[in-house]
Formats: structure tokens, C-alpha cells, sequence
């Protein structure tokens, strides 16, 4: 983990937050590569979950709703956790985490155990009474289950379907910790999934085996992965089974998405609280009923930890190259094509020679309308291949004297290391099979 965490930082991945007032414990900003792979990240789930279906719709709602929703949902009365505190030093922690003396001080002394809700709350408009307090939603299903009717009415969907939402939850989590993995704000992917109560069951089943593919179609390695069936006494308030994606983390199995049947709970609960009735009418029968609900629900920083982890290779060079001598290490980051930050490097051999310098520029701005592409002159070249290695860049293009004469390049592969000469004129094309296919 400590190499990872250093990697990120390094190369810009993911820097924390205030650093430079000594940082704010558990809050974490992507930077210029980070966000380049989350949002590869976020568009690859938008794409299999909304573009690729005919029967999932997406939405975007606001972070912050109306109180009587939490009231609804349960969250005001059950979203607690237990928790203690360390008489001495004060500090505050889950008693089941807890070994017998305060990992900070070594005091033995705590008070008893009280209930902590998790919800961030804040106030909307001026004054600062209980009339205006609300809350930053600690998910956002929410926002799905209120907006039903909206959906329904606006998209003529019928059972079964699915709205899907990717946006920011917050947690006061009693303890954070493991880098991106427990924050106290994150990012969500949730998908709402409606289907008759008798169907349920079998889309559940369905949806768990669907999220765990995706996992590995973005390249996560098998045994990296399980899945783990919730035991009766662990399942959330509302849920009727529950099976969580956990993938091998450095601290261990850990879980990546959880995929619950909600059953009718939600949908019951906002039509008592709000007074709208949520049912679905069927079209044909006329039959009305509250639906069942089936949620993916995973992290988008969690999963974009897991696919980095396992991408991180660290390996012998075995092939023989003036510039990559046999036996060195190079570290890999072997994302996935559709992961990856960065796809091409154009890497002018000499920087100073003004007809490779103009042909790579030229050449960056030609790929850079297809592919997201860096120009990167600041070293010499085997240390610039080491460079892209690092971020999981997939293919680095070097221009040469040689460039100048025959009009070709040198492509080079991030995962072989292999290297072709490829005409200039033909490397749009090139590309696009490699990386588009
Ligand atoms: N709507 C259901 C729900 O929110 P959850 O299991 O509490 O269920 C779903 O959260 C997913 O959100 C988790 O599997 C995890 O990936 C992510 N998540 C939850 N709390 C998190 C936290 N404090 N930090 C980062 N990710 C978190």
C-alpha cells in the first residue's frame, strides 16, 4: 500500500486534501492523471449500465434534499454507528475496531458505548435554527427513489427497469482510513433496479453476477475477486439479501459494491411520508403495487483503488534494447485500455533538432483529437519510457533523425515493450484498431 500511495502522489494521481496546511484526515483530490482515470472510470460504468441497456435511464440529483427524506428513509433513526470514546486523549472510535487499550495514548479507560448518526448536517439559507438544518445525502439512492414517479411519467419506462446515478455521498465516519478507501466524502455508483416482488430474487442473482464481470472486463484479475453472501444478521434494515463484490486489497478482503434487494421498503416509506402515491400501475392489468428494488451499489474511489492495485506490476526487463537494458525493474501500471489515463506519448528523441521537434508536435496534434495524448521532451528516452510505463500509458511514439527521411516512427508497447516502425500517415489507424477495438 505504502508504494501505491507514494506512486499517486508522485506521478499526480491522488494528492491530500489541504496539504499544505498539513492536510484534512481522509479527504483526498485526484489530480491531473487521477481525474483523467476516474472519469475513464465513470464513463466505462455510464456506458455498460445506460448506453449499452435498453431498459436503465440515468439521473443526477442534488446533493441536498429535503430533510423529511432521511426521515423517510430511515436514515435519522438508524444510520449509527457505535461508538466510544477515549477518556484520556478523547479520540473516538468503533468499539468493535477497538483492541483493549486506545491505540493513541495506551489509556484503558473509555466511556460507554452511545449511538453516532453518520449523517453530515449542515443549514440551508441564513438562519442557523433547527427550522432550516438538512443534510448532505450519505447516498444517493435517494434522489432515485424520490424522483420514481418523474422517471416513470417522463420516460414511459415499464418493469422491468433501472435509474442509474453516479455522484457524491458523505459519511462522518468514525474511522476513516486506507488511503481512498473510507473517506468521509466520496463518490457513488448506484443503480435502482424495479421489478415485480416475485421477480426479485432472480434479478438480484442476476445483477451480482453482472457487476462481478464488469469488474473483470476492465481487466481486475479472477482471484482478486469474490463475491460474499450477507448473513441474515448483517443485512441493512431494509434489505431482503444482500451479496457484496470484495476485491484482495493489500489490508485485505474488503468490500467494492454491495448488491441489495431493497424489497418494497423505500418506495412504501416515501409514499407514507410524502403523501404521493409511488405505486406502479401496470399498463395492461391495471394492476397497482409497489415494486421491488434490486441495487448495484459500489464506490467509484474504491473501485478505482482496486483496478490500481491491480494493475501495479513491478517487473524484470527481459528484453534487450540499447535504451531498456535486460534485468533492470521497471514498474507497470497495466490499466485496462479503457482505463487508462493516458493513452499515447509522443517522445521527440532530440529536442533541440527543430524537423523532430515540429514533426512530434505536429504529429500530437493530429492524435490529440482522438486520443488522450502528452508530449514529453524533459529526459532521455529510456527514462522517458519508464516515465508513461508508470502511469500505464499504452503506446509511446518516439520520433527520430530517421523520422525525417522515411517519414516514420517508433510505436512502442507498454505491456511487450515491442517496437514498431509505423509510417506517420498510417498511425491514426493503427491506433484506432489497437485502441479502439
Ligand atoms: N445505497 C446503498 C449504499 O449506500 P453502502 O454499502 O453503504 O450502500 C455502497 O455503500 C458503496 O459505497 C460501498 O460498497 C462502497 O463502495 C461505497 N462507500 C460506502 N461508504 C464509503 C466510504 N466511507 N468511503 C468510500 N466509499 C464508500
Amino acid at each position: 500500500m505504502e508504494k501505491i500511495v507514494s506512486l499517486c502522489k508522485r506521478r499526480g494521481f491522488i494528492f491530500q486534501s489541504s496539504e499544505i496546511y498539513g492536510g484534512l484526515g481522509s479527504a483526498w483530490d485526484y489530480g491531473p492523471l487521477g481525474v483523467e482515470l476516474k472519469r475513464n472510470l465513470k464513463n466505462a460504468w455510464w456506458k455498460t449500465i445506460v448506453h449499452n441497456r435498453d431498459d436503465v435511464v440515468g439521473l443526477d440529483t442534488s446533493i441536498l434534499m429535503h430533510p423529511d427524506v432521511w426521515k423517510a428513509s430511515g436514515h435519522l433513526d438508524n444510520f449509527h454507528d457505535e461508538c466510544v470514546d477515549c477518556k484520556n486523549c478523547k479520540k473516538r472510535f468503533r468499539p468493535d475496531q477497538l483492541e483493549a487499550k486506545c491505540p493513541f495514548c495506551g489509556s484503558k479507560e473509555f466511556t460507554n458505548s452511545r449511538k453516532f448518526n453518520l449523517m453530515f448536517k449542515t443549514f440551508a439559507g441564513a438562519n442557523e435554527d433547527t427550522a432550516s438544518q438538512i443534510y448532505l445525502r450519505p447516498e444517493t439512492a435517494q434522489g432515485i427513489f424520490v424522483n420514481f414517479s418523474n422517471v416513470l411519467d417522463t420516460t414511459r419506462k415499464r418493469l422491468p427497469f433501472g435509474i442509474a446515478q453516479i455522484g457524491k455521498s458523505f459519511r462522518n465516519e468514525i474511522t476513516p482510513g486506507n488511503f481512498t478507501f473510507r473517506t468521509r466524502e466520496f463518490e457513488q455508483m448506484e443503480i435502482e433496479y424495479f421489478t415485480r416482488p416475485e421477480d426479485a430474487p432472480a434479478f438480484h442473482e442476476k445483477w451480482v453476477n453482472e457487476r462481478l464481470e464488469w469488474y473483470l472486463s476492465l481487466g481486475i484479475r479472477r482471484e482478486n475477486l469474490r463475491l460474499r453472501p450477507h448473513l441474515q444478521d448483517e443485512l441493512a434494515h431494509y434489505a431482503a439479501a444482500c451479496t457484496d463484490v470484495e476485491y484482495n486489497f493489500p489490508f485485505g478482503w474488503s468490500e467494492l459494491e454491495g448488491i441489495a434487494n431493497r424489497t418494497d421498503f423505500d418506495l412504501k416509506q416515501h409514499t407514507q411520508f410524502s403523501g404521493k402515491n409511488l405505486q406502479y400501475k401496470d399498463p395492461v392489468t391495471q394492476e397497482e403495487f409497489f415494486p421491488y428494488i434490486i441495487e448495484p451499489s459500489g464506490g467509484v474511489d474504491r473501485a478505482l483503488l482496486a483496478f490500481f492495485v491491480d494493475a501495479y506490476h513491478e517487473e524484470e526487463v527481459k528484453m534487450v534494447s540499447k535504451v531498456e537494458p535486460k534485468g533492470e525493474t521497471r514498474v507497470v501500471l497495466k490499466l485496462s485500455k479503457e482505463l487508462s489515463p493516458v493513452k499515447v506519448a509522443i517522445l521527440p528523441l532530440l529536442k533541440k533538432n527543430d524537423g523532430i521537434v515540429t514533426l512530434a508536435k505536429k504529429i500530437k496534434q493530429d492524435l490529440q483529437k482522438s486520443f488522450v495524448t502528452v508530449y514529453d521532451d524533459t529526459a532521455a528516452i529510456g527514462k522517458l519510457y519508464r516515465r508513461q510505463d508508470e502511469v500505464g500509458t499504452f503506446y509511446c511514439i518516439t520520433v527520430d533523425v530517421q523520422s525525417l527521411e522515411d517519414k516514420q516512427v517508433t510505436v512502442r508497447d507498454r505491456d511487450t515493450m515491442q517496437q514498431e516502425r509505423i509510417p506517420v500517415e498510417g498511425l491514426k489507424r493503427y491506433l484506432t484498431e489497437k485502441l479502439l477495438n
